[in-house]
């Protein structure tokens, strides 16, 4: 009976994950050909953007390593001023939960976008970036879509 039950849930999960993202996951001989994310490129480029200061805001990683919402990042170790590899590995697992591979609606590159270009209306850490032409916005979306 126990058994039972997490199967028809594991079913229901994998439905939900297909039909998210629009039917863009392809089927080959029954294994799901879903886009991958570059970890490197992640780890090299995309978490500079997560320690970067801009003007009249606060990092993403002042809130979001604190903070319980979907996007989060492990903290820093005392006295570093970026994450080790271990714990790229942790962020590189964990911010898959707000990015849908070559999705450009991704939370990732919405919420935190002003509204005027396409954003979101309400994001608590504020509309970091005014325009997608924001180098580290682009740089999120250079990853997001590079995915294959
Ligand atoms: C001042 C604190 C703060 C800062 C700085 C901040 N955020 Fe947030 N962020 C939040 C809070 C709180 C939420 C949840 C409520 C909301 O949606 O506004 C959130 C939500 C999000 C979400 C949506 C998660 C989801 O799916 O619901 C994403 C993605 C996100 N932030 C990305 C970023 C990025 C990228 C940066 C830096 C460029 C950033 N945030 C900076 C506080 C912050």
């Amino acid at each position: 009976m126990h058994r039972m039950d997490r199967t028809s849930l594991y079913v229901v999960a994998a439905a939900c994950v297909c039909s998210a993202v629009g039917g863009a996951l392809t089927q080959a001989n029954g294994q799901a050909a879903a886009p991958a994310l570059d970890y490197q490129f992640f780890k090299e480029k995309v978490q500079a953007v997560f320690l970067a200061k801009r003007p009249g805001h606060t990092r993403c990683l002042a809130c979001h390593s604190i903070n319980n919402v979907p996007f989060h990042l492990v903290q820093l170790s005392p006295g570093a001023t970026t994450w080790n590899e271990e714990q790229s590995r942790q962020n590189f697992q964990l911010i898959q939960k707000v990015v849908t591979p070559g999705y450009e609606d991704s939370r990732l590159l919405k919420h935190p976008l002003a509204e005027e270009a396409g954003g979101d209306p309400r994001h608590n850490g504020g509309q970091q970036f005014a325009s997608k032409n924001d180098p580290d916005w682009q740089t999120l979306r250079a990853w997001v879509m590079s995915a294959k």
